[in-house]
């Protein structure tokens, strides 16, 4: 199987100065099937049939929680998946990590991400069954995010100002939590639908209004540097069969 997705880095690259004026762009339709990225089968996939780590976004604190704590051989601890599915019933968003390792697109996305800017990306995907669900409180996150909608829409609010990094992120975001949004400056809300891409530059407050049943990729694009490089490379198991030695 041959994974490849037709990614415009030019278009991409040409939005804003990047070196001289890092501020978030939107690029409509970036991504033409954005359904092989994402689907809800995919989801369906990674709950029931892998060991891939879930975060529940609490539905009253709007903090993520993990429930990865079931002992297996090896000092392994896998997921509580029944505990997930509850919180999931209950409507809380939920995000899949490491995404790029159970979806070939979502491989070769991350891959050609970054050999075009230079990065270590790692993505994660974002679901909400409904309109009434909780997603995150407005936050940060340190690293530069790329965000793909595959499924339904949602409404992403980024501010202006940005935040130090000379804090650690969980002090940053509890700070914030209690602070009015207006001192954070001017904010931009774009609307997104499958296909649409929005950059945003690190340490960049935003927040989320979810509109719909929605699928949405998170991009997180870590410095080359301070993060091991991880392997993004396809590996054709099956078509080795080919070869196999008939006696
Ligand atoms: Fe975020």
């Amino acid at each position: 199987m041959h994974y490849s997705l037709d990614l415009n880095w030019d278009l991409f690259l040409n939005q804003v100065d990047l070196i001289h004026d890092d501020k978030p762009f939107f690029i409509p339709n970036f991504i033409t099937s954005p359904e092989k990225l994402l689907s809800w089968d995919d989801v369906d996939n990674f709950f029931n049939f892998t060991e891939g780590p879930i975060n529940i976004i609490n539905t009253s604190t709007q903090h993520s929680e993990n429930f990865d704590e079931i002992p297996y051989y090896y000092n392994k601890v896998l997921p509580n998946r029944n505990k997930e599915y509850q919180a999931i019933k209950n409507n809380s968003t939920f995000n899949g990590a490491c995404y790029n390792n159970y979806n070939g697109y979502a491989k070769y996305l991350s891959h050609e991400i970054d050999k075009n800017l230079g990065v270590a990306s790692d993505i994660q995907f974002l679901a909400s069954l409904s309109s009434n669900t909780v997603s995150f409180h407005p936050h940060i996150d340190i690293d530069p995010i790329i965000v793909i909608q595959t499924y339904g829409k949602i409404e992403w609010t980024v501010y202006e100002n940005k935040v130090t990094h000379l804090f650690p992120r969980g002090f940053i975001n509890s700070v914030m939590l209690s602070k009015d949004f207006q001192y954070l400056g001017k904010s931009q809300t774009f609307s997104l639908t499958p296909g649409d891409l929005l950059y945003m530059p690190s340490r960049t407050p935003h927040q989320v209004k979810v509109n719909s049943t929605r699928l949405t990729l998170s991009i997180q694009c870590m410095p080359q540097m301070s993060n091991p490089k991880v392997d993004k490379s396809y590996y054709p198991i099956k078509s080795l069969i080919k070869n196999e030695i008939k006696n």
